[in-house]
């Protein structure tokens, strides 16, 4: 828009990674509903914030009943949705915290884009993977339960696709690990990134 000006921010990158003392980063949580993307988003902050750590967390439940209520599950309203949080992802990283979002995130050009939106910021896909049997049987909200008996419709995995990434970050092999084991894998790939200590 010719009539705008982003006006430039007058604190450093540098001087809020230097009080905060780590980097800020995006990570892009993606994967099947009941795959345990929101448990390990959360047990993750928790366990950054216990370290000192600028740390949240951008759900899917949580956002689509505020930011993005009205939007549904057709592609083009997943598509909107993960552009806006993508943009506030943005916002939350640029301000030097560490963003943990958890959303299914199904197709590739969501990934994708989500990662031209936050980049040349930290961005890191991290693939929640388990089979879709195990969603099945966890199926903590009875939603694949009503997706096979025609209740909802389009739901990822039924009657919608999830396309798995091919080139995410960290793959964390949820189907029978804990999720203090799947916490240590992701703190741990944030060390190896150098954007903890
Ligand atoms: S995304 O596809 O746009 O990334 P998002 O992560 O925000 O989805 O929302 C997924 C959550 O919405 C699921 O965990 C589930 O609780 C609920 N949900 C309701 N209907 C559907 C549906 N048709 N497909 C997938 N998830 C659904």
């Amino acid at each position: 828009m010719p009539n705008l000006t982003q006006h430039s921010t007058s604190i450093s990158f540098a001087e809020r990674e230097n009080r905060n003392k780590h980097k800020s980063a995006v990570l892009w949580f993606t994967g099947l509903s009941a795959s345990g993307k929101s448990t390990l988003a959360m047990a993750t902050q928790r366990e950054l914030f216990n370290r000192g750590i600028q740390v949240t967390v951008l759900d899917g439940d949580n956002v689509r009943h505020g930011l993005n209520a009205g939007l549904g599950f057709s592609n083009e309203d997943r598509d909107e949705n993960l552009r806006r949080i993508a943009e506030v992802s943005r916002l939350f990283a640029e301000t030097g915290m560490i963003v943990l979002t958890s959303f299914i995130s199904p197709f590739e050009r969501n990934r994708e884009l989500a990662q031209t939106i936050i980049e040349p910021l930290n961005f890191f896909q991290v693939y929640i993977k388990v089979s879709l049997n195990i969603a099945e049987e966890r199926d903590p909200k009875g939603l694949y339960k009503m997706a096979h008996s025609g209740e909802i419709n389009d739901f990822t995995g039924v009657g919608s696709p999830f396309e798995e990434p091919e080139d995410a970050d960290l793959v964390i092999e949820n189907d029978a690990q804990s999720v203090e084991a799947g916490v240590d894998q992701i703190i741990s790939f944030l060390q190896e990134k150098g954007i903890i200590s």
